[in-house]
């Protein structure tokens, strides 16, 4: 007997600013049927972000809100608002977009955004993470998903990649090993959403119905 083709019900808008090779691994993942989503929409701020031409090649949906053509902040973050609303997506994922989203859009979507943040979350909120660890005296440093609420990087937190800090490392090469590790455990986290697996709920992170109190993580191998 034929099986019967599974219809992907989590529809999904990745919103990114740059290169988009988290994008990437999730359009292979769901060609090769590992990730059972439909893109309904990548949304960009900046119109020279390669990950445009990235869903394009895909046949996926984009639009462009250039921030820069907008005087007011404000008028902004309502346009891209707006623009996911009228879609009413099941899932938003957060793929190196590099804007703040406002406390309204976190709010009207609680519980649907997802993002990645190249540290092991809570150390290291905000930017350049990898020259900053490699300032410190950690040991390990790695990328973490979790749930996006109005503080900047503070969502409840999902899953982590961890890699061990090298004698020779310098930023370039430390971002060639987490994103390494982003590409495993992005698709999985939104696997694991889109399976119904994982939610968030009173602001804590439950997989299969069990709240977490610390993130799984994965490990360099
Ligand atoms: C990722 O490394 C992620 O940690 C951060 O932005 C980066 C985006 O990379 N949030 P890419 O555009 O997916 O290549």
């Amino acid at each position: 007997m034929k099986k019967p083709d599974t219809v992907p019900t989590t529809s999904a808008i990745i919103l990114i600013s740059g290169y988009g090779t988290n994008l990437q691994t999730i359009l292979d993942q769901i060609i090769s049927d590992q990730l059972p989503i439909k893109i309904i929409l990548v949304l960009s701020d900046n119109p020279k972000a390669y990950g445009i031409e990235r869903a394009k090649k895909s046949g996926i949906p984009t639009k462009i809100i250039n921030y820069h053509n907008f005087t007011n902040k404000a008028d902004f973050h309502q346009s891209v608002k707006n623009s996911i609303k009228k879609l009413d997506p099941s899932l938003i994922v957060l793929a190196g977009y590099m804007r703040i989203l406002s406390r309204d859009f976190c709010h009207q979507f609680k519980g649907k955004i997802l993002n990645i943040h190249p540290s092991l979350l809570p150390k290291l909120k905000g930017l350049n993470t990898y020259q900053r660890v490699l300032e410190s005296d950690d040991e390990y440093h790695g990328s973490t998903v979790h749930f996006v609420t109005e503080e900047l990087d503070s969502g409840p937190l999902i899953l982590q990649y961890r890699t061990r800090i090298r004698p020779d490392d310098n930023p370039e090469r430390l971002k060639k090993r987490v994103q390494h590790g982003e590409h495993q455990i992005y698709p999985m986290a939104i696997r694991w959403f889109a399976e119904g697996l994982l939610k968030m709920v009173d602001g804590e992170t439950l997989l299969m119905g069990k709240r977490m109190t610390r993130p799984k993580v994965l490990e360099e191998t």
